[in-house]
């Protein structure tokens, strides 16, 4: 009796360990997956899938790809796009310290009020603003971009299948349409674009901004800096998340160590027990 108990036991361990093996692997299997096939049916050129050094499970943001990549944005994606929702006080010690920050908001004028007269005023930017726009409504924006309007960056990232490797795609894959596509005025072909055909002129150019870290500034190193960045504005919170994350897994897996111990140790009296039946 005691022997069939036992095995019934471990029977049923070795269940729950083969289901927690087959779970593992198809989690595995999923996270490998990639859907970067095109199909021939398809307007669209999928982007590859680039070995994203932030993305890993204990890996943070390259503050310094961050720097350069606000660098850039500032220097020339701000032409045209806003970033309302990233205030100067959050990039405080993410991308420059708090003076560097504050001399940088006081450079730009926001308009303020009502005062005590009821009048709208011109301030300096304090820390406490959002990063400027480039127009003051969606209409000034179409006007001066042929009539397409320049979307809102900050959640851009996660507003595109692939974000980042969308992004990085776009702002490289700029060619010359191939034979027999023709284009638009003010339309411009790149692949990775739905239908090929977008109204952003190709926005880098090879030394467009000057690196104060010495980095050589290529199109792919500004592409990989501001992608980098838009990333941040998306997910600001990922390093402290992470950071958690492997708290909590660390305690819950001492816990489930734990729990099993403890379980063996009250029910060893059951497993070792002999029962023996005497006439
Ligand atoms: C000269 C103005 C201009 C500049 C500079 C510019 N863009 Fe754009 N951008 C546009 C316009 C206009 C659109 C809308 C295109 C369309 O809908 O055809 C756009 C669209 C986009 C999109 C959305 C594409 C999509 O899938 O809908 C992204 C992402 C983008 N820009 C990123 C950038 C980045 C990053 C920079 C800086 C490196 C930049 N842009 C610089 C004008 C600009």
């Amino acid at each position: 009796m005691a022997l069939q108990l036992r095995t019934a036991f471990s029977n049923y361990n070795k269940g729950i360990a083969l289901a927690a093996a087959a779970t593992a692997s198809t989690t595995l299997a999923l996270f490998q997956y990639k859907s970067s096939n095109t199909k021939c049916d398809d307007d669209i050129l999928h982007s590859p899938s680039y070995p994203w050094e932030h993305l890993g499970l204990v890996s943070s943001y390259d503050c310094a790809a961050l720097r350069r990549g606000f660098q850039v944005y500032r220097q020339v994606c701000a032409t045209c796009h806003s970033i309302q929702r990233v205030h100067y006080r959050e990039l405080v010690g993410v991308t420059h310290t708090a003076a560097e920050l504050v001399a940088m908001a006081s450079e730009v004028d926001v308009m303020d009020g009502p005062n005590d007269e009821g009048e709208m005023f011109e301030r300096p930017g304090k820390l406490s603003d959002p990063l400027p726009k480039p127009y003051q409504n969606e209409e000034q924006g179409r006007l001066a971009n042929g009539g397409a309007l320049p979307p809102d960056l900050s959640l851009m990232v996660k507003a595109r299948h692939s974000g980042q490797d969308y992004l990085f795609s776009l702002l490289t894959g700029y060619c010359d349409p191939p034979a027999g596509k023709s284009m638009l005025p003010g339309l411009y072909y790149n692949p990775y674009f739905p239908g090929g055909a977008i109204a952003m002129p190709p926005p880098l150019n090879d030394d467009g901004v000057e690196y104060e870290d010495g980095t050589p500034a290529t199109i792919s190193q500004q592409a990989r800096d501001v992608v980098q960045f838009l990333n941040w504005c998306a997910e600001p919170e990922a390093d402290a998340r992470k950071k958690d994350a492997l708290t909590y897994m660390l305690v819950l897996g001492f816990t489930a160590v734990m729990t099993g111990y403890y379980k063996r140790f009250r029910w060893s009296t059951f497993k070792t027990r002999s029962i023996s039946y005497v006439k």
